[in-house]
Order: structure tokens, then C-alpha cells, then sequence
């Protein structure tokens, strides 16, 4: 029997109110609506690879589920997997990490939210330098912190100086977040600035988080850790993945690596959370960090391809100019100048651009910056063609 009055709604924890639906999420869910309703778009918002994961890497895990291997493992990975990252980071970048330094995580994401919980208070700062991944920003506020935005240099390509991230430090500082390369800006961030933001954090005793989700996909030159620097690495935490390097998004598979006490304390947190990472998925990452890596090589080539694709085409539109991002494989052309009333904003262009042209773009609010919007050219050469196509008449049309 119903009660005329109405029972009081139970309310969502408080904290609840500190993150927010990401702009990325509620660009892909209108894009799917869209697309269910039978429209023909073109997708540049999705943020990741459209190769199949290579061949060997799914042979592996059917072997594992074919031998069983479907029951929990230890909280943190399997020793092999631990190892084969351990091996893997050290070939590539010079690092020298142990086993009780590691810890598997379900996606790279899982790793800098645990690390994130375990390291910020409330009150904490964090410097960010702008444009940021989505994630980071609302996953600082959810521990409580506060991130601390460091624009970056646009001209110079998105990059920061040790100064511009000296001149947010306060006594509230408690750690420095880098992503490198970037989502959203494909910057890279050099090596003097690593250094300095290291030393940085090692003179005032504050974390040097650093996220390589990226590492692999960088357009010249070697990939690079700052973990490969001399030196006590106290106060330094990596967070890397297997999703975008070997195209297994799906898979969710993570890592972090840092100092034991710092494995230690993320490693209780997902004991109470997540427990271990897929047991099966766990022996496919062994196959791919250890087995060829031409599939990344010929991954990062066509991306290669696609980006002189994607950058010139964009920059070929009135209106619109482009840093040529040195690694990941987003564009992030700035387009204040086909700002407008009816498309005043990156959130209102965006929107026009998928209803009225049937591209799909994030806009730039979602990553910090108020003139842009981003684009994934992890997608076919001729979607990249049609999508440009469409975005010029739309940009002609304004
Ligand atoms: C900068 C950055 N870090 C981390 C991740 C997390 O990736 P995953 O959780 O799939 O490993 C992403 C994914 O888009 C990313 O762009």
C-alpha cells in the first residue's frame, strides 16, 4: 500500500558530490545514442587503439583458461608478471626495479587511483599541469586534495619549465602529477623537466607521480622514465599499462611501481577492493611483455602515419592551428578563433559538430583548457579523411 507521504530519498555519501560524469563519458553515451538511433558518425573521441590485440597475447590466455587457470591469485599479481615488468621497464628505460616494487593493478587507471588514495589528504595539493586526462583532476578531489593547475606552454607544445611548476609549489604541495606523453596534448616533457621535478620533490620530502600509460607511443627518439634516473627514487611512483601499448584496453591490465612501503600500502587498499587482476589475463600480459614487440613498433608506425594525416589536415582549416603532438595519439587543435555565439565554447562546438556533422570530438573543458577540443587518430586513415571532410564544411559553415 502506498504512504501519501513520500519516504525521505537516502542521500549518496558526501563525497560522491566531488567528482563529476566526465565530458568524455557523456560525449560517448550521446554518441552512442546517436548511432543507435542509425546516424553515420565518425568517431575521433574514443580514447583508444581500434587494433585487435595481437595474436600471441590472446593464444595466451586461452591456454591459461584451458589449463584453469581461473582462480584467485595474489592480491598484487603473479611473481612472473611482476618480474616480466620489472624486466620489461629496465630494458626500456634503464630502471632497476625489484619484485616487492610492483604492483599488477586492473588498468593503469587502478594504479594512479590507488596510488592517489593512498598518498593525498584532505588539504593536499596537487600541481597538474593543464591540459590534464579527466581522471586525474576528479580522482584528487575524491581523496580529498586539491589539484593545483600549471598551465602549459602552448606554443612550446604543451611543455612545462621547472619554474611555471616551482612557482604553484606551497606548503601544502604534496605532489607532483606528470603525464608523459600527454592526454590530451601529445607533449612530451624533457628530461631537464623530470630531473627537476624530481629533485624538486626530493628536497621538500613530497611524491613525484608519474603516469607512462603513454610510454611506448613517442614519435622521435626513445621512450623515457624518469625512473631510469641515478639517484635514491624515494619519492618517486610510476603508473603504466598494457592497454594502449598492446591494444588489450579491454583486458584491464595495470601497473605501479615505487618504493616497497608506498607497493605496500596500495597493495592493502586493492586487498580490500579489487583483490588480484584477472588470473587469466595476468598470463596473457606475461606473453606480452615478453614475447615480440613488433606488433608495438608497427602500431606506433601507422600511428606515425596518421598523425601527419590527421595534423595536416586540421591545420589546412581556416581558423584552426595544431601542435604536432610527439607522442600518444591525440590532436589538440586550439579553435578559439571559430568561436562564436551558438558554438561559444569547445562544449558547444563539440555538440554542434556531432548533431550537425556527425563528428565525434571531446572538448577542451574536460582536460582544463577553454580553446580546444581533442581528437583521436586512433582510427582508419579513411575515417580520418571523411571526419576532416565534415569538419571543414561544418567550420565553413559557422
Ligand atoms: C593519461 C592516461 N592515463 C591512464 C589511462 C588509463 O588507462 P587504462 O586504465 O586503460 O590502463 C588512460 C586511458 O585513457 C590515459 O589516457
Amino acid at each position: 500500500m502506498s504512504s501519501a507521504v513520500a519516504a525521505p530519498v537516502p542521500a549518496l555519501a558526501a563525497r560522491m558530490g566531488r567528482i563529476t560524469v566526465s565530458a568524455t563519458a557523456a560525449m560517448v553515451m550521446e554518441a552512442e545514442r546517436l548511432r543507435a538511433s542509425g546516424a553515420d558518425l565518425v568517431d575521433f573521441g574514443a580514447g583508444e587503439p581500434d587494433f585487435p590485440t595481437p595474436e600471441p597475447i590472446k593464444q595466451a590466455a586461452r591456454e591459461a583458461l584451458d589449463a584453469n587457470f581461473t582462480r584467485y591469485t595474489a592480491t598484487g599479481g603473479i611473481a612472473p608478471l611482476k618480474d616480466a615488468i620489472c624486466r620489461r621497464h629496465a630494458e626500456l628505460c634503464g630502471s632497476s626495479f625489484t619484485r616487492e616494487q610492483v604492483l599488477v593493478t586492473l588498468g593503469g587507471k587502478h594504479a594512479l587511483f590507488n596510488a592517489i588514495s593512498a598518498l593525498i589528504s584532505a588539504g593536499d595539493e596537487v600541481l597538474l599541469p593543464a591540459p590534464y586526462w579527466v581522471s586525474f583532476h576528479d580522482m584528487i578531489t575524491y581523496a580529498g586534495g586539491t589539484p593545483v593547475i600549471v598551465p602549459t606552454d602552448e606554443a612550446a607544445g604543451f611543455t612545462l619549465t621547472p619554474a611555471m611548476l616551482t612557482a604553484r609549489l606551497t606548503p601544502r604541495t604534496r605532489m607532483i602529477l606528470l603525464n608523459s606523453p600527454s592526454n590530451p596534448s601529445g607533449a612530451v616533457f624533457s628530461r631537464e623537466l623530470f630531473q627537476a621535478a624530481l629533485e624538486l620533490c626530493r628536497e621538500r620530502g613530497i611524491w613525484l607521480l608519474s603516469d607512462e600509460c603513454y610510454l611506448q607511443f613517442v614519435y622521435d627518439g626513445a621512450p623515457y622514465s624518469v625512473a631510469g634516473e641515478p639517484g635514491p627514487l624515494d619519492n618517486l611512483i610510476i603508473a603504466g599499462s598494457l592497454s594502449k601499448t598492446y591494444a588489450m584496453t579491454g583486458w584491464r591490465l595495470g601497473y605501479a611501481l615505487g618504493p616497497k612501503a608506498v607497493i605496500a600500502a596500495m597493495l592493502n587498499l586493492q586487498s580490500h577492493s579489487t583483490s588480484n587482476p584477472v588470473s587469466f589475463v595476468q598470463k596473457a600480459a606475461v606473453a606480452a611483455l615478453t614475447g615480440s614487440q613488433q606488433p608495438v613498433t608497427d602500431m606506433l608506425a601507422e600511428y606515425r602515419r596518421r598523425r601527419t594525416l590527421m595534423i595536416e589536415g586540421l591545420r589546412s582549416i581556416p581558423g584552426i592551428s595544431c601542435t604536432l603532438p610527439q607522442g600518444a595519439f591525440y590532436a589538440y587543435p586550439n579553435i578559439a578563433r571559430l568561436l562564436r555565439p551558438g558554438a561559444a565554447t569547445p562544449m558547444e562546438f563539440s555538440g554542434r559538430l556531432l548533431h550537425e556533422a556527425g563528428v565525434v570530438t571531446v572538448p577542451g573543458e574536460a582536460f582544463g583548457t577553454a580553446s580546444h577540443l581533442r581528437l583521436s587518430y586512433a582510427t582508419s586513415a579513411a575515417q580520418i579523411e571523411k571526419g576532416l571532410d565534415r569538419l571543414r564544411r561544418f567550420c565553413a559553415g559557422l
